[in-house]
């Protein structure tokens, strides 16, 4: 998977419905074909590979994570977790285990929210958190929408079923690298994941006025890109936390027309903000929409909410089970809260939920170097399966 959109620096770029993407699904459907797996797609895109159950009415139990990137992705973040839940379709298979209830793997559309903002958008659409026909017109920076770019995708992926937007199973467990540093820190072989922190997205507009470079006084200026500055700045002085809990990222910045002798004239930027505190999220967020709102430095600024996610906390059924998943397998595990989002925080509304973590080198991540070892991505994989299983046989219990 990890020669699909290869950079050549050891990462990959795959973003969310690029031809990258989409051949990274063909691979693993073709993979998911070989094995008599049926696959289906839902209106924004999610992949679901189906596993049999003997009672197919039954609702499944699933796993899965995503195969889109950002744009200097590692080879682990999303894939990983799409390919130990193959694995443990496959094992079952290969030791010839049936199941009442089907199992199934799902893709998830968009995770990283890298071309279209914002991220986990598959999953927050099939929750309902997002309304379809607004994620389907989100465009990108060329001005392509998911609802053309997943046409598109679908056209050239190998015939699906269509099936309705659905958040709901017996349960979900999903396998990630970390991304932080702590399971290494700590000499841990499995974070059980007990919930994950808040995410709000929002996207800034500054208006200034396009000027001559060279023959506008600054005096006489608005120029978009000096207020958008100086708003960063006020909005870091003013929710600066001296606990560094808090999170807040500007990390897509875009400066129109984009000539060097032309002042600009609009700025946009995308803010993440995270924290695992619903009430200390929400109060931060309003303050940010405060200051982004009316002049700055004679521009107008305004602000759009894109996501509002609050903390989840996982499913302490679910969450046991992947703890004494994790001791039979006499493996070393810490109990911790995530602080990257994932899929699962959506599941956790509608389905049991909980999520297993390994550990990846140095905690790097949304980073070509990003790498995990195989022992800990092996020993990840068999809790997952163990967990998969365990969680059925609880039920009978
Ligand atoms: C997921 O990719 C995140 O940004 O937390
Ligand atoms: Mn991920
Ligand atoms: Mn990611």
């Amino acid at each position: 998977m990890a020669e699909i959109g290869a950079t050549g620096n050891g990462g990959v770029n795959r973003q969310a419905l690029t031809p990258e993407d989409t051949s990274g699904r063909r691979l693993l459907l073709e993979w998911a074909a070989r094995r008599g797996y049926t696959s289906a797609v839902d209106p924004i895109g999610n992949l679901f590979i189906r596993r049999a159950g003997s009672r197919p009415a039954l609702s499944p139990v699933m796993t899965g994570s995503h195969l889109d990137s950002q744009p200097t992705g590692g080879n682990y973040d999303g894939v990983y977790g799409v390919l130990a839940g193959l694995e443990v379709l496959e094992t079952l298979d290969d030791f010839g285990v049936a199941t009442e209830r089907p199992i199934e793997l799902v893709v998830w559309m968009n995770e990283e929210g890298s071309r279209f903002s914002p991220p986990t958008m598959g999953s927050a659409v099939a929750a309902g958190a997002i309304p379809l026909d607004r994620a389907l017109a989100t465009l990108d920076r060329n001005g392509v929408n998911v609802g053309e770019a997943l046409a598109m995708q679908i056209a050239q992926l190998p015939p699906l079923e269509r099936r309705p937007l659905d958040a709901t199973g017996f349960a979900y467990i999903e396998a990630h690298i970390e991304q932080g540093p702590i399971l290494e820190d700590e000499n841990c072989d499995i974070g059980i994941v007990s919930g994950i922190q808040g995410l709000h997205a929002y996207q800034v507009e500054v208006r200034g006025a396009e000027a001559h470079a060279g023959t506008t006084p600054l005096r006489h200026r608005k120029d978009a890109l000096v207020a958008a500055m100086s708003l960063i700045a006020r909005i870091r002085s003013e929710i600066a936390d001296p606990l560094d809990v808090l999170r807040f990222t500007v990390g897509k910045f875009e400066v129109a027309p984009g000539a060097s002798s032309t002042v600009p004239g609009k700025v946009t930027f995308l803010i993440d903000l995270r924290h695992p505190d619903p009430d200390h999220l929400a109060q931060t967020g309003e303050k940010i929409l405060r200051l982004c709102s009316g002049q700055v430095e004679n521009c107008g600024v305004s602000a759009k909410v894109l996501l509002q996610s609050t903390p989840v906390q996982f499913d302490e059924k679910v969450v046991a089970v992947v703890q004494e998943a994790t001791a039979r397998r006499q493996l070393k595990s810490l109990r911790m809260i995530s602080g990257a989002t994932h899929d699962a925080k959506y599941m956790a509304g509608h389905t049991p939920t909980a999520m297993i973590f390994v550990p990846c080198e140095k905690g790097i991540s949304h980073n070509e170097a990003e790498h995990a070892r195989d022992e800990d991505l092996a020993a990840g994989a068999q809790v997952l399966c163990d967990a998969m299983l365990a969680v059925m046989s609880a039920e009978k219990n």
